[in-house]
């Protein structure tokens, strides 16, 4: 095992882990979300990004990556300082509980994370700290006096451009305040050109690609050095500098830092994904953070998948819009993978979406409670029926069947293709269509006429649809396993199927059901009592 020091932490470049991994021919993939402010109840929004990450995750390991799904709550700063104030209780009692809250969302939403990071954790702590005290030995880190304009919401310091035409300051920044202050920097500037030839050399850094321009747009303007501290009489909920413990570090500074705290020991980094929304981009994920690490010794993340926002009435959804959706109330009343389904489905990833129940309720009775729930119900009522309830083989293969296998195909390799280049919502459309062919199969080959006849080769036929119908649907269900992992269970579970360990074999068509014993019937979906 070879070790390199780098940051003051220890860093594997050949781990144990990574040698057996590779041996054993699997991909390691490590993936992260944002970790959320924890000042305030999680909304839709941030539920959207911890799921789709679950999605990629999923998928990633349904296609043999041995993967690490890292998701975590921030809990300094500014903030949590004044909202822990507001109730009365320390910083930490405070974060311990809303902390919770955001970690028992993700739970109840099925998000399959490996580790779970609070950056008030002492194993966080400490890699924050030796990596300031690492960049502030190799002179990264200066202190001068700062003279000029602070925004608290924002947690940032001002210039004169960000004022709007007339002189005054956006709303986005609150109170401003004028301020002189000695503080700690971190040497940003001295890296511009380098992090813009990393940008003109790795075209795929950013996910969507378009974004990636944004940010060489951004760079077109000289960068500053960042203020990388608060002194502790403005901000005391913050982890100390190592070097001068009268300032806590830069929010942000100890924010990013987690994806890297978390798998120190692991010999994961680099990431193959951050996954964050479009807000958190420029500047801290596509500028601070490549920089920071490469002041540091370590290659940036492999990737950064940029999602855009839910949207109400037009406005990104926040807590402070007072109209966020509180995530938990639709999955009371429809389920998580109705909720799950949805947001994948309607979701472009990268573009922005609107949320409305109209729109949810619309999906769900069309695409859920219609088209995979009649499929469902059908399967089960006309196996019990005609079958004894046992699925039959495949007697007779006829062109509504070969019609139906060749859809199959074609759907089950866009699936693949799709869901790799993070078109989840396209291939949910795919996999959906393909249930409605198979309905429509079923409405032409009407096995409840075949079943009055005493024809053998009706009957024959009518074993033929019934084995064809609960194939198409083992297979739907295996395309959505990613998206819909506990529907996927459920169903495979009343088609009497027990689906073996290698996900892309389970994609293929095959008689894997002949003489499966079904369950009479399954509700999956039911109908909304209200709208
Ligand atoms: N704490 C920082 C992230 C630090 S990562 C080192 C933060 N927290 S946040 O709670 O404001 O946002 C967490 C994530 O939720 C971000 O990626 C953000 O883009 C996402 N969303 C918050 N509101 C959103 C929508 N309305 N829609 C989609 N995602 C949005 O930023």
């Amino acid at each position: 095992m070879v070790q390199a020091e780098r940051c003051g932490v220890k860093t594997f470049d050949i781990c144990p882990r990574a040698c057996l991994l590779g041996r054993l021919g699997m991909k390691s993939f490590y993936i992260t979300t944002a970790i959320d402010y924890v000042n305030g109840a999680p909304h839709l929004g941030h539920a959207y990004e911890k799921v789709l990450t679950d999605v990629v995750a999923r998928f990633r390991r349904q296609m043999g990556d041995r993967v690490h799904f890292l998701t975590g709550a921030d809990e300094h700063g500014q903030k949590v300082q004044a909202s822990a104030r507001k109730q009365g209780i320390p910083a930490q009692e405070y974060v311990d509980k809303t902390s919770a809250e955001f970690r028992a969302l993700y739970d109840r939403l099925e998000v399959s994370y490996d580790d779970f990071i609070r950056t008030t954790e002492p194993r966080h702590k400490k890699v924050v700290r030796d990596v300031l005290q690492q960049l502030f030995d190799k002179g990264e880190i200066y202190q001068a006096e700062y003279r000029g304009f602070y925004s608290t919401r924002q947690e940032q310091f001002l210039q004169e451009k960000d004022r709007l035409p007339d002189g005054s300051w956006p709303e986005i920044f609150g109170e401003v305040t004028d301020i002189v202050e000695k503080n700690y920097f971190f040497r940003l500037k001295k890296y511009q050109d380098w992090l813009i030839e990393y940008l003109q050399s790795h075209e795929d850094f950013i996910f969507p690609r378009y974004r990636q321009k944004q940010v060489l747009e951004f760079l077109k303007e000289p960068l500053n050095d960042l203020c990388i501290s608060r002194p502790k009489e403005r901000l005391e909920w913050g982890i100390p500098l190592p070097f001068d413990e009268s300032y806590v570090t830069y929010v942000w500074f100890d924010a990013l830092l987690n994806y890297y705290s978390a798998v120190v020991d692991k010999g994961l980094w680099p990431a193959d994904y951050n996954v964050i929304g479009k807000d958190i981009l420029v500047p801290p994920h596509a500028v601070y953070w490549p920089i920071m690490l490469h002041a540091c010794g370590l290659p940036p993340p492999k990737g950064l998948l940029v999602h855009g926002w839910w949207l109400q009435s037009g406005a990104k959804m926040s807590k402070s819009t007072g109209e966020a959706v509180n995530p938990l109330a639709l999955v009371d009343q429809f389920g998580v993978d109705a909720f799950r389904y949805f947001l994948i489905r309607e979701m472009n990833v990268g573009q922005d979406s609107e949320f409305t129940v109209e729109q949810f309720l619309v999906r769900y009775n069309s695409e859920l409670a219609n088209n995979l729930g009649n499929l469902v119900n059908r399967t089960l009522n006309m196996t019990t029926r005609f079958a004894g309830g046992v699925v039959p083989a495949v007697e007779t293969k006829q062109e509504l069947e070969q019609e139906l296998a060749t859809l199959w195909a074609k759907t089950r390799d866009e699936v693949v293709v799709l869901s790799e280049g993070f078109q989840f919502h396209t291939a949910l459309e795919r996999t959906m269509s393909f249930v409605t062919a198979t309905n429509a199969y079923i409405e032409k080959r009407a096995p409840w006429k075949l079943g009055k006849s005493s024809e053998a080769a009706d009957q024959a036929l009518l074993r033929t649809s019934l084995a064809t119908m609960a194939e198409a649907l083992r297979l739907a269900v295996a395309a959505m396993q990613h998206v819909t992992p506990a529907t996927t269970e459920k169903i495979n579970a009343v088609l009497g199927y027990t689906p073996g360990s290698i996900w892309r074999d389970e994609l293929n068509w095959g008689a894997k059901l002949a003489g499966a014993k079904v369950a009479p019937s399954l509700v999956l979906f039911p109908r909304p009592a209200t709208k």
